[in-house]
Order: structure tokens, then sequence, then C-alpha cells
């Protein structure tokens, strides 16, 4: 197979990361979730107790930030420890706009994910990848599914894995509105379609001929 990088975007909950791991795992390709990376700075930063305003602190710690992935690139470590869950909490999803739209942290994890898919066949999935971290990519692809399928998926995967989770529906579809404007419309690279991107609407479609069509897809892009 020749090089080929394939740009995965949408927003939150349009089936991004479930299509572009498996597609990874079919294809061979590498999986880079920078989702994940925005939330592992966001993590730190709740950690440490720093307010999401303060810029300076906060590029401070991406800067001295170590974002390593399993090989599947379903784990994510952070500064060698495993983060996985933690990143994914809602307190985390409730802050983690605020802090990717600061436009110097922007720099920092965009020189590290075109690092970590250096000379790699890579699927990589975010809001920017398409317009900005992969301009060239060889495929690109635009998820969206309403706004009430993606918060019923999100909501199912809440009380899939948090027993303890008193989050309610219209709560995580708020957040999912929420993220999505500020996502949209901040300054640098907002969350928009390349005009190149296939989109597709997932809506009504089951996982599966999501990743067949994705697949189907890279097909061409290597015939
Ligand atoms: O999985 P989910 O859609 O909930 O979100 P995610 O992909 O984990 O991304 C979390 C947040 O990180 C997004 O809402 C964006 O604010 C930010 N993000 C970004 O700004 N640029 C990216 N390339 C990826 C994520
Ligand atoms: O990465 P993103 O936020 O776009 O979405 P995700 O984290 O992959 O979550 C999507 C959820 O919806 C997962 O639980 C999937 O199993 C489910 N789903 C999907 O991804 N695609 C469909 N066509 C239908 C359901």
């Amino acid at each position: 197979m020749n090089s080929i990088s394939v740009a995965i975007d949408g927003p939150a909950g349009a089936g991004k990361s479930t299509v572009a791991k498996e597609v990874a795992k079919r294809m061979d390709l590498l999986y880079i979730d920078t989702g994940a990376m925005y939330r592992a700075v966001t993590f730190l930063v709740m950690n440490e107790g720093i307010d999401p305003n303060q810029e300076q602190e906060i590029i401070r710690i991406a800067n001295n930030t170590s974002f390593n992935f399993s090989k599947d690139g379903s784990q994510i470590f952070v500064n060698g420890e495993n983060r996985t869950k933690e990143i994914r909490s809602p307190k985390v999803s409730e802050n983690v706009s605020l802090v990717s739209k600061i436009g110097a942290l922007r720099e920092v994890l965009v020189k590290a994910q075109r690092k970590l898919a250096e000379n790699h066949n890579v699927i990589m999935d975010g809001r920017d990848i398409g317009t900005h971290v992969l301009p060239e990519a060889d495929l690109k692809v635009f998820l969206t599914a309403s706004v009430d399928e993606r918060a019923r998926r999100r909501f199912e995967e809440l009380l899939e894995t948090d027993e303890e989770t008193s989050i309610s529906f219209e709560e995580v579809k708020e957040n999912i509105l929420l993220r999505d404007n500020i996502d949209s419309t901040r300054e640098q690279a907002p969350l928009i379609k390349a005009q190149d991107a296939h989109e597709i609407d997932t809506t009504k479609l089951s996982t599966t001929e999501v990743i067949e069509e994705v697949i189907s897809l890279i097909r061409k892009v290597q015939a």
C-alpha cells in the first residue's frame, strides 16, 4: 500500500472515533485521536485547579506534557500515565472547548499531532484535521448526525461506562450543543467541513454501514 492519510472530522457524537478506530484496525492504519489530546490538557488544567482562561499556564502545561497512544489508539498515556477514563469525565467535557479555543495551545498540539503522524499510514480524527492539521490528506470525511441522535449515543455510553453518573439526557445534549457552538465559532481552526471532504450523515446509519462506506472511499483513493 502506498502511504495514505485519512482525516475524519465532525461534531461531538457523530461517530468519528468509533469509525476511525475500526477502520484503522481493518486497514492497518495508525489511529490518532486528537480530541483525547485536548481532553488530556483540560484534565491536567482541572487537576491543577487552573482557570480555563489562564492561557499562559495552560500553554506551559501543554509544552511540558507527553502524549502517547496504545498501538490501537484506544488508550492515551499522559506523562506516562493511562488517563483514558479520566479524560472522558463530564467535568472535562464541560471545559474542554474553552481550553481548546486557545490559539497558542492549538499550535502546540497540532505540532505534536503532525509529529505522531510522520512516516505512518494514518487515520486521524478531530475538528480541524482536514482543514488544518492534514490539509493534504488523501481522503477527508466529515461525519454528522442530528443533535438528538448524537446526544442519545453519548448518553447511552455514559450509562454503560459510569453507573454512578447522575447526568441527564438534557444535560448531555446541552453540553454537546455548547461545545459544537464554541468549536464552530472559535477564531483558530474552527469546526467546519473542508471543501473537499465527503460528508456522511450517520443519523440513520449503523456503525458498520459508516465503517464500510469509509473503507470503500479509501479503496477508491488507493485505486
Ligand atoms: O468525542 P467527543 O466528540 O466528545 O470529543 P473529542 O473528539 O474528544 O473532542 C473534545 C473537544 O476537543 C472538542 O469538543 C473540541 O473542543 C476539542 N477538539 C479540537 O478543538 N480540535 C480537535 N482536533 C479535536 C478536539
Ligand atoms: O468521536 P465522536 O464524538 O464523533 O463519536 P464516538 O465517540 O465514536 O461516539 C459515537 C457513539 O455512537 C458510539 O457509542 C457508537 O457506537 C455510536 N454510533 C456511531 O458511532 N455511529 C453510528 N452510525 C451509530 C452509533
